[in-house]
């Protein structure tokens, strides 16, 4: 049996967690930044920093308090150790290596992206804890977008990614040009609702590389559309001040098309990716799959099955860290307590 804690502050959630086995959830304790930071429209991070050093113990405390366990039950402390905001994560990676030491425990350092793939490994509704690999993985998140063929546990072939906004990048961009606020993934959704997906025909990226993603272009067809209706609107009697909100239902219209578009690009692209390689499941993880369209569209449209986290092991949490470190832990690996924080950590198979 294997308990590991981890610890997750990357960006804007300060995050604990325990694990048992690597799949089987003890507690997992999340503490969001959202209301401090939506007051500049994006993360603040000398704020996002501060307000780690102020949660990490508390949340900490309270995931050892719900998983019922103490230090001395732990078997390791796995960490993100990027990539990230380098004083977000020194925050959670010095908490770390000062818990590990004190408690004499082995210490984990991991790479954030590999916690996202991992997260469907945790025993929960949509996840398949069991699985035969290759695996195709997509990752869509507020700062990557990367389609990856994963051989084994560690072991990873990058097949393509964006070549200019990420997924969440994109969400949280077009919901600024709609006045919609921050995050705006969830937002976009939100709108989106009540939206007809067909209103308006946002252009297709070509790629190159047939599984690279763009979505810069549709980003900008969003703005030059708004910018349009908002002209049209300035020369009718009706007069509009720039940064006005839209009416309603053209928001709600604007956000169906601009998630409808990106949502087909993401699941085509996987889709093509599954028919012509021999992999086993496709695992869809990162904050962008929570959401609801690209959730029913990867599932109605794949060929294999489909794993999907619940929500809240979509967004980033510290039970998708303790995963990854469950099997790095296994395979014996152990970091020193020198490690530093990667911010630019790419994801690399070992
Ligand atoms: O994985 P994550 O929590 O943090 C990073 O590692 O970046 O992803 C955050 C991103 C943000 O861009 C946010 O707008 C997006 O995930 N997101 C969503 C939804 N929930 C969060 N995007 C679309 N629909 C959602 N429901
Ligand atoms: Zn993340």
């Amino acid at each position: 049996m294997t308990l590991i804690l981890g610890i997750e502050t990357s960006c804007d959630e300060t995050a604990a967690a325990v694990l048992k086995d690597g799949r089987f959830l003890l507690s997992n304790v999340v503490a969001s930044q959202i209301d401090l930071h939506r007051k500049y429209g994006g993360v603040f991070p000398e704020m996002a920093s501060r307000q780690h050093v102020l949660a990490i113990m508390p949340v900490i405390q309270q995931a050892l308090a719900d998983a019922q366990v103490g230090w001395d039950d732990l078997d390791a402390v796995a960490v993100t150790r990027g990539p990230g905001l380098a004083g977000s994560l020194l925050v959670g990676v010095n908490t770390a290596k000062g818990a590990a030491w004190a408690n004499q425990l082995p210490l984990l350092g991991i790479n954030h992206l590999e916690g996202h793939i991992y997260s469907n490994w945790i025993e929960a509704e949509g996840n398949h804890p069991d699985k035969v690999f290759p695996i195709l993985v997509l990752i869509v998140s507020g700062g990557h977008t990367e389609l990856i063929l994963m051989t084994g546990h560690g072991e990873y072939a990058r097949l393509g990614g964006t070549i200019d906004d990420a997924a969440g990048e994109a969400f949280d961009k077009v919901a600024r040009v709609l006045g919609l606020g921050y995050p705006g993934g969830p937002a976009i959704q939100n709108a989106a609702q009540n939206g007809d997906d067909r209103a308006f025909r946002f252009p297709k990226a070509r790629t190159k590389n047939p599984y690279d993603f763009s979505f810069s272009g549709l980003k900008t067809a969003v703005l030059r559309t708004v910018q349009r209706i908002e002209g049209q609107d300035l020369s009718s009697s009706r007069k509009l001040t720039p940064g006005e909100h839209l009416p309603e239902q053209v928001v709600a219209d604007l956000a169906a098309s601009f998630q409808r578009a990106l949502v087909d690009a993401l699941v085509e692209k996987t889709v093509r990716a599954a028919e012509s390689l021999e992999v086993t499941e496709i695992c869809v993880c990162g904050g962008v799959s929570a959401n609801a369209a690209l959730r029913e569209a990867m599932r109605a449209r794949a060929p294999i099955p489909v794993s999907i986290p619940p929500i809240y092991l979509c967004t980033d949490n510290a039970a998708m860290i303790a995963a990854a470190g469950h099997f790095r832990f296994l395979r014996g690996e152990r970091a020193g307590l020198d490690m530093d924080v990667i911010p630019n950590l790419p994801l690399t198979s070992h």
